[in-house]
């Protein structure tokens, strides 16, 4: 008998194939509508390994559910939807699908900067509703981002590649990070901050940092009253990182210019969610990694971390909780 794989969510037909050399799969086959936590229940029961989605809650329930599963890989490199101490437990490996991703998530991160900095989303509905009378003088200006202050929290991967990016727009770039990253600072020309004086000081904000309860609504009404007037907040890590009623507050009452928005603490956001009521605000639907090729690099890889830890090799990229 071949060992069971559990695929949350419709996968590419060439990884399915591989996949079912060795194993037995079984998929939960549609695109957009993510796995019923039933079927979720009854599939993992007899499950070696499971590959899912960051839309599945992986908890103590359909852990306690498994009666022989050896091996989670997520597809994402966050993965707050694991309860990883309790997988852990169980002998159960995780994996993730880090660097895959990075670069494709710092080109998101930087073009949600740019467009909440030089309202371009805004820009685009005026011309296609038909207001654009005339060209004038101060007609949706924006904020430059050449020669601005970017303060980032959380210096990862992406936050890094963040800062390439932004050196070439000559930015000065300022940090916070959980730990201080002192060679870093001179290898890429940037500033340590603690996190009140990188808010006083940025012109634009990048959350890059995990979600976990610790950093739940990490930016609040105080945080967000540090800001200046005209900074904007960019968000692409988890939504529950930001208390988006007082973001809607400060946004509203002109505490802070805009914000970038590629995550929300309810994901699908719903339409009459306050936030994209406000014209300052870009938003997304978390398409941070979402490249064709990125896309291929992190289903390829969660598939190799699968096999490995089933083949009874080491997964290439586990998640080691911190
Ligand atoms: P990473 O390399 O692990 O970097 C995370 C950084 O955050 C590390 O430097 C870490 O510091 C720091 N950090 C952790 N907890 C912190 C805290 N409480 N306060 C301040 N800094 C803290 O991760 P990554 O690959 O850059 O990814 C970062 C996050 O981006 C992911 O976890 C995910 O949630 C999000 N993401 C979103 C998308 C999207 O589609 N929107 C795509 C990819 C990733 P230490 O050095 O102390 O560990
Ligand atoms: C996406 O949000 C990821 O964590 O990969």
């Amino acid at each position: 008998m071949k060992p069971k794989i559990y695929i949350t969510r419709l996968f590419p037909e060439e990884i399915v194939e591989k996949l079912s050399d060795y194993f037995h799969v079984e998929m939960w086959k549609e695109q957009s509508i993510p796995v019923p936590r039933e079927v979720l229940l009854r599939e993992i029961e007899d499950a070696d390994g499971l590959i899912c989605l960051l839309t599945e809650k992986i908890d103590e329930e359909v852990l306690h559910q498994a009666r022989q599963l050896k091996v989670i890989s997520n597809v994402a490199v966050g993965y707050n939807n694991i309860d990883v101490q309790t997988a852990a437990k169980k002998g159960i490996i995780v994996t993730n699908t880090p660097e895959v991703l990075t670069e494709t998530t710092a080109d998101l991160t930087f073009a949600l900067l740019m467009a909440a900095a030089r309202r371009v989303v805004e820009a685009s509905d005026f011309l296609r509703k038909g207001e654009w009378g005339a060209w004038s003088l101060m007609q949706l200006t924006g904020q430059d981002v050449y020669g601005a202050t970017l303060g980032i929290i959380g210096l990862g991967r992406i936050g890094e590649a963040l800062v390439r990016r932004a050196k070439g727009f000559d930015m000065n770039v300022i940090y916070y990070n959980r730990t201080r990253k002192q060679e870093k600072e001179e290898q890429l020309d940037i500033h340590y901050r603690e996190l009140d004086d990188l808010l006083r000081q940025s012109d634009f904000v990048c959350l890059m940092l995990p979600y976990s309860d610790e950093v739940h609504h990490l930016i609040g009404k105080e945080e967000l009253s540090l800001m200046k007037s005209n900074a904007i907040l960019i968000n692409t890590a988890r939504g529950g990182i930001v208390d988006e009623a007082a973001l809607y507050y400060a946004l509203k009452e002109g505490q802070i210019g805009g914000a970038g928005l590629d995550v929300f603490e309810q994901e699908p956001v719903s339409v009459d969610h306050p936030l994209l009521s406000l014209p300052n605000v870009v938003a997304l639907p978390h398409i941070g990694s979402a490249s064709v090729k990125t896309r291929m690099k992190m289903a390829l890889l969660a598939c190799d971390n699968m096999m490995n830890v089933l083949t009874g090799n080491k997964p290439i990229t586990p998640v080691i909780d911190s």
